[in-house]
């Protein structure tokens, strides 16, 4: 009852017509999150895909048009084997069973990362996701996966630098360059959530946040609601964006 009214009361606080039109979340805090309950990390990553089923659906109800997750880094390969390997087969089991649930909400799935590195089989069962969802208009959820937003400047210079060499009248600019990333028809984001209170980017979309408005709540992962995205678009739409102007006031 006490939920249900916090619900209604954080959605009346949101103007639908001033949505950000792009989420991007840094979803962090699973180890923190096992390790309070003395469980092993990958109890803690388990948990995690309630609170994905959570921000999934907080968009798809209220038509937010992108999400993106931040799932495994570049940068997660240092972790251990045993860790990586229960990761991967967690993806795939969310990527099986989760495609009837991302049909019913018009959910189109789609990955950014360095794909072609990850195992086989979660290659496999991404390209069925991705083809069992490419026919739905609701919201674009995007699975950053094996991503590193270095690797994808990196990336793009390097196919920028392929097409010059066939065409050498190609101008060099932001808009070019953009062009060239994983995201080039993804806009950027206008909101950057992180869990767990970590204050920084882990090498997340490093480009493509230049002026998102970030919100960081202390809040592990796991524990996420769709009341606490509720309250990151509230806040977001209280904040003046400037661009570098003098904004409005
Ligand atoms: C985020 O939780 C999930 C991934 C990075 C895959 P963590 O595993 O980073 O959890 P903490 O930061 O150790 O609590
Ligand atoms: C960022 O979290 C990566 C993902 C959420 C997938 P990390 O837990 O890997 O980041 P650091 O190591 O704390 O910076
Ligand atoms: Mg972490």
């Amino acid at each position: 009852m006490k939920t249900e009214l916090l619900e209604a009361d954080l959605l009346a606080q949101i103007d639908l017509e001033r949505l950000p039109q792009h989420i991007a979340i840094i979803m962090d805090g699973n180890g923190r999150w096992a390790r309070k309950r003395r469980l092993p990390r990958i109890a803690g990553h388990r948990a995690g895909i309630r609170a994905v089923r959570q921000a999934v659906e907080a968009c798809a109800r209220l038509g937010v048009p992108y999400l993106t997750l931040y799932a495994f880094s570049a940068e997660n390969w240092k972790r251990p084997q045993t860790e990586i390997k229960l990761l991967m087969a967690l993806l795939r089991e969310y990527l099986r069973k989760e495609i009837g649930e991302l049909n019913r909400q018009n959910i189109r799935l789609s990955v950014i990362g360095r794909i072609a590195d990850l195992p086989k089989p979660v290659r496999a069962d991404l390209q069925t996701a991705l083809e069992k969802t490419s026919r739905n208009t609701g919201t674009r959820l995007t699975l950053a996966l094996n991503y590193g937003a270095r690797a994808e400047v990196v990336d793009a210079v390097r196919a920028l630098a392929e097409e010059l060499r066939h065409d050498g009248t190609i101008q060099i600019d932001e808009a070019t360059l953009s062009r060239y990333l994983y995201t080039h028809d993804v806009p950027d984001p206008d909101l950057l959530i992180r869990t767990s209170g970590e204050l920084r980017l882990s090498n997340f979309l490093l480009w493509q946040v230049a002026y998102s408005e970030i919100w960081v709540t202390d809040t592990l992962w796991p524990d996420f609601t769709q009341n606490d995205l509720f309250q990151a678009i509230r806040d977001f739409q209280k904040r003046e964006r400037r661009y570098g102007g003098l904004g409005l006031g």
